[in-house]
C-alpha cells in the first residue's frame, strides 16, 4: 500500500500546520510506504520569486525533516526533478472535461477574491491528479480543504481507464476528519492569511512573547471558570502536553489558576515539546549537503516508478 502526500513550500510553519496535516502525514510511515514531494511545480501560481521558491523548498525540506520525515524508509523529493509528472498533465488534461475544473472551489475562491486566473491556476487539479496518478498511489491523507482535489483525481483516473482501458490505479482519499482545527491566538482558526500563528521553529524569545501576549478576559485569578475548556491556552495545551492538560483545566474551572501562570505553562510545554525537532533542525543546517543527498536519493527512487507508470499510459494511449 502506497501513501502519497505534496507538500506545499509556502513559508514558515506554524502549530496547526503541525497537528493538522504533517503529524499525520509523518505518522503514515509507520503503516506502510510513504511518497512525499514538495510541490515546487504548484507553487509558481502563487510565488513569482526564483529565490524565494528555491528557499521555501529547501525550508520546507529542512522541516520535514526536522519534524521526523525519515528518508531511509520514505521517499522524499522535489516534484520539478521528476518533470515526468507535465508530461502525464497533458495526458490526463486531454480527457478531464472543462466543466470538472470550472467547478472547483479553489479556483472559483480565488477568482472571487479577485486574483485574475492563469492557465496553471485553472489546470491546477490536473497536476495534482497527474502527481497522484503517476505514483500508482493507492492512499493520499490530506486535509477537508483537498477534499474535491482528491473526487477530481478519482474522476480523472476513471475517465482515462473508460478510455484507454484499466491503466491507472484509482486512490482513496483520507480525509483528516479527527484531527481538531487547531486555534489561533485570537480564536479563528490557526492561518499564517490571519496573523495568528505560533510558529514551530522561532527562538525563544519570539515565542514566549507570542504566547505571553494572547489576550483573555479580566476575570481574576481566584473566580471559577466554568468555561475552562474554551479556553484558548487550555485547546492548544491539549496538544502540546495532553498529559498535563485536563490538570491545568481543572485548576482553571476551580479558581486559583492565573492566567499568566496557564500562559506560562503553555510556552513551557510548547517549547520543549519541539524540543527534539529543534536539536535535529540544528544538525540538518550545520551539514549543507544532506538536504541534496535526500532529495537526489529520493528523485531517483520516484523516477523508478514514474518512468513505468509513464510508460504503461503511453502505451495505452498509443504514445509509444
Ligand atoms: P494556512 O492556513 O496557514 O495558509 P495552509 O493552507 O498552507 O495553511 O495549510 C496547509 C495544511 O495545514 C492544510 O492542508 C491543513 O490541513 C493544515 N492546517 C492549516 N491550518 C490548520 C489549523 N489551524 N488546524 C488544523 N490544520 C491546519
Ligand atoms: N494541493 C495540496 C495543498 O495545497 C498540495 C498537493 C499538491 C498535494 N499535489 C498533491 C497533496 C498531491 C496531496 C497529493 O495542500
Amino acid at each position: 500500500m502506497r501513501t502519497l502526500t505534496g507538500i506545499t513550500p509556502s513559508g514558515t510553519l506554524h502549530l496547526g500546520n503541525y497537528f493538522g496535516a504533517m503529524r499525520p502525514a509523518i505518522e503514515a510511515q509507520t503503516r506502510g510506504e510513504c511518497f512525499y514531494f514538495i510541490a515546487d511545480y504548484h507553487s509558481m501560481t502563487a510565488v513569482f520569486g526564483p529565490e524565494e521558491r528555491r528557499k521555501n523548498g529547501r525550508g520546507i525540506a529542512l522541516d520535514w525533516l526536522a519534524c521526523g520525515l525519515d528518508p531511509a524508509r520514505s521517499v522524499f523529493w522535489r516534484q520539478s526533478d521528476v518533470p515526468e509528472v507535465c508530461e502525464l498533465t497533458w495526458i490526463l488534461g486531454s480527457v478531464t472535461p472543462m466543466g470538472l475544473l470550472e467547478r472547483a472551489h479553489s479556483y472559483k475562491d480565488k477568482t472571487a477574491k479577485g486574483i485574475s486566473p492563469n492557465f496553471g491556476l485553472f489546470a491546477y487539479p490536473v497536476l495534482m491528479a497527474a502527481d497522484i496518478l503517476l505514483y500508482d498511489t493507492n492512499v493520499v491523507p490530506v486535509g477537508q480543504d483537498q477534499k474535491q482535489h482528491l473526487e477530481m483525481t478519482r474522476d480523472i483516473a476513471i475517465k482515462f481507464n473508460q478510455t484507454y482501458g484499466e491503466t491507472l490505479v484509482v486512490p482513496e482519499p483520507e480525509i483528516r476528519e479527527d484531527v481538531a482545527v487547531v486555534p489561533g491566538l485570537d480564536g479563528q482558526k490557526m492561518s499564517k492569511s490571519y496573523g495568528n500563528t505560533i510558529e514551530l521553529f522561532c527562538d525563544e524569545k519570539a515565542l514566549k512573547k507570542r504566547i505571553m501576549g494572547i489576550v483573555m478576559d479580566s476575570r481574576s485569578p481566584a473566580e471559577p471558570k466554568p468555561d475552562a475548556d474554551r479556553n484558548l491556552a487550555i485547546q492548544i495545551l491539549k496538544l502540546v502536553a495532553p498529559a498535563q492538560a485536563s490538570d491545568y483545566e481543572a485548576r482553571l474551572r476551580a479558581g486559583g489558576l492565573g492566567y499568566g501562570d496557564l500562559k506560562k505553562a503553555l510556552f513551557e510545554h510548547t517549547w520543549n515539546f519541539f524540543a527534539a525537532a529543534r536539536t535535529r533542525r540544528a544538525e540538518i543546517a550545520a551539514d549543507p549537503g544532506y538536504i541534496d543527498r535526500v532529495l537526489k536519493d529520493g528523485t531517483e527512487r520516484a523516477r523508478a516508478v514514474a518512468s513505468s507508470v509513464l510508460g504503461r499510459v503511453r502505451r495505452a494511449a498509443g504514445l509509444d
